[in-house]
C-alpha cells in the first residue's frame, strides 16, 4: 500500500517511514517504529491527526460533507434503504440480496426477548433515574446472562452476540421509557418490523392495540440509518479500546454507550433541543447567537459544528427534510422548528459560523422530529445508543478479526513531578 516516504531526521539519524493510502480520503504516515528508531513519541491530543485503525466500514469526507457506508451514500440509504439492511451491510460489507435480508431480519426478530429477570435490574433504578444511566447498567449487565456468546475468539459466539446486541437494544430502550413512566413493559411482537416493533413496544400500552403509523416507522427508520455509523468517533474508538483488552461485547457496548452519553457526541441532540426551546422565539435568537461567539461565554450552539465536518453534515440534511415531513403529516406547528430553520439561516451568513465552517451537524433537527413523534428529550440519546450499536458491533468485530489487532494503548508526555524520595506523615 505504501507509494512513498517521509523522512524524518532527528540530530544524525534519519529514518523513512512509509506512507499508506486508502481507497480515498488522506493519506497517512505509519510511525508504528518512530519510537524505536528516535525514542520520541507523537502528541496528539484529541487524535485531530491520528488514525487509530484502518476500517473499511465507513467514510467520511468532511470538507465536502460526504458520508459512505461500505461505499454507499448516505443520502441514497436513508432515501431507498432500510435499517435492517443498512445493518447487514455494515455487518458484512455488502448489501443483501432478499433471501439474505430475510433471514438476517428473521434471526435479528428471534432475539428481541430478553431474560426475564433483566426486568429486576430496571427495578433497582429510582424512577427519574435518566434513561442513558439505565442503558449503562442494563446493556453491561447482559454480559451475566449471555456466557455463551462471550468468547471473543469464537466466530459463532461473536456472531451471536451482535444478532443479540442489535436485537435487544430496542426491547431494553424501550423499557427504559416504560420504567421512567411507571407504565407495563411490553413484550417485543414478531409479526413487527424491527422499528414498528419499537414504537410499539415504547408507546403501546397492554390494554389496546397499538397501530404503528406508517409515516412515523419511515421517519424512525430513516434515524436509525443517519446514526448506524460513523467511523472512528468518541464512542466507536471506546468500543475498539475496550474491545482490544478482550473484553466481552456487551462490556464493549456500555462502554459505548458512556461515552455516547456526553453532550459534545450522542447528548448533543437533547441539549439541542433544550436550547431551541430555551430560545423559544424567532427575536431571541440574535442573543444566542452573540452568546456562541462571546469567548468569555462557555455555550455553543448545540447541534452546530462537528470535528470531521467543515461543511452540511450530509446527515442533518435528511433530517430537516424528515422534520419537515413528520411535522406535516401529524398536522403539528411546532414553533421549535421555526426557531431552528430561523437560527440556521441566521448563523450560516454569520462570518463567525462561516469563517470556522460551523454547520448544522445530525443532532440539530432529530429532536424535532423525535419530540413530534412523543420522546421525551432524556430518550434522544438513547435512540443514537439504538441505532450506533449497529455501528459499535461491526467496527468491534472489524477489529476483532484482524490478526494484527493489538491492545490499544496510547503513550503520554509526563508533565507531572520527576522521581522524589517519600516523606514520612509526621515530617511533612
Ligand atoms: N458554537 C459556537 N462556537 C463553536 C461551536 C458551536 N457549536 N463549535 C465549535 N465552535 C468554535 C470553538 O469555540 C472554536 O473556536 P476558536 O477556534 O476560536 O477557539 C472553533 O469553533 C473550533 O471548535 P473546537 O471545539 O476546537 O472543535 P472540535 O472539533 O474540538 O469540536 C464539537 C467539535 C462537535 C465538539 C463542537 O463543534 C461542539 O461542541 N459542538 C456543539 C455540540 C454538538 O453539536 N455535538 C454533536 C456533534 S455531531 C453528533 C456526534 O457525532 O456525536
Amino acid at each position: 500500500m505504501s507509494d512513498t516516504n517521509v523522512t524524518v531526521t532527528v540530530g544524525e539519524e534519519t529514518k523513512d517511514y512509509a506512507v499508506l493510502s486508502g481507497t480515498v480520503g488522506p493519506q497517512v504516515i505509519d510511525i508504528r517504529k518512530l519510537y524505536a528508531n528516535t525514542g520520541m513519541f507523537t502528541y496528539d491530543p484529541g487524535f485531530t491527526s491520528t488514525a487509530s485503525c484502518d476500517s473499511g466500514l465507513t467514510y467520511i469526507d468532511g470538507d465536502e460533507g460526504v458520508l459512505l457506508h461500505r461505499g454507499y451514500p448516505i443520502g441514497q440509504l436513508a432515501e431507498q434503504s432500510s435499517f435492517m439492511e443498512v445493518s447487514y451491510l455494515l455487518l458484512n460489507g455488502e448489501l443483501p440480496s432478499k433471501a439474505q435480508l430475510d433471514d438476517f431480519t428473521y434471526t435479528i426478530t428471534r432475539h428481541t426477548m430478553v431474560n426475564e429477570q433483566l426486568t429486576a435490574f430496571y427495578r433497582g433504578f429510582r424512577r427519574d433515574a435518566h434513561p442513558m444511566a439505565i442503558m449503562c447498567g442494563v446493556v453491561g449487565a447482559l454480559s451475566s446472562f449471555y456466557h455463551d456468546s462471550t468468547d471473543i475468539n469464537d466466530p459463532d459466539q461473536r456472531r451471536i452476540a451482535s444478532h443479540r446486541l442489535i436485537a435487544k437494544m430496542p426491547t431494553i430502550a424501550a423499557m427504559a421509557f416504560k420504567y421512567s413512566v411507571g407504565q407495563p413493559f411490553l413484550y417485543p411482537r414478531n409479526d413487527l418490523s424491527y422499528t414498528a416493533n419499537f414504537l410499539r413496544m415504547t408507546f403501546g400500552v397492554p390494554a389496546e392495540e397499538y397501530v404503528p403509523d406508517p409515516v412515523i416507522v419511515d421517519a424512525m427508520d430513516k434515524i436509525f440509518i443517519l446514526h448506524a455509523d460513523h467511523e472512528q468517533n468518541a464512542s466507536t474508538s471506546t468500543v475498539r479500546l475496550a474491545g482490544s483488552s478482550g473484553a466481552n461485547p456487551f462490556a464493549c457496548i456500555a462502554a459505548g454507550i458512556a461515552c455516547l452519553w456526553g453532550p459534545a457526541h450522542g447528548g448533543a441532540n437533547e441539549a439541542a433541543l433544550n436550547m431551541l426551546r430555551e430560545i423559544g422565539t424567532v427575536d431571541r435568537i440574535p442573543e444566542y447567537i452573540a452568546r456562541a461567539k462571546n469567548k468569555d461565554d462557555p455555550f455553543r450552539l448545540m447541534g452546530f459544528g462537528h470535528r470531521v465536518y467543515k461543511n452540511y453534515d450530509p446527515r442533518a440534511t435528511v433530517m430537516q427534510k424528515t422534520a419537515e415531513d413528520v411535522l406535516k403529516t401529524m398536522g403539528v406547528t411546532d414553533p421549535v422548528f421555526d426557531v431552528a430553520r430561523e437560527l440556521e439561516r441566521i448563523a450560516l451568513s454569520d462570518p463567525y459560523f462561516i469563517e470556522k465552517k460551523l454547520f448544522p451537524n445530525v443532532d440539530f433537527y432529530s429532536g424535532v422530529i423525535l419530540s413530534a413523534i412523543g420522546f421525551p428529550t432524556e430518550m434522544f440519546t438513547v435512540l443514537f445508543a439504538l441505532a450506533r450499536t449497529v455501528g459499535w458491533v461491526a467496527q468491534w468485530n472489524e477489529m476483532i478479526s484482524d490478526p494484527a489487532q493489538k491492545i490499544g494503548r496510547p503513550r503520554q508526555l509526563y508533565t507531572g513531578p520527576s522521581q522524589r524520595d517519600y516523606v514520612p506523615l509526621t515530617q511533612r
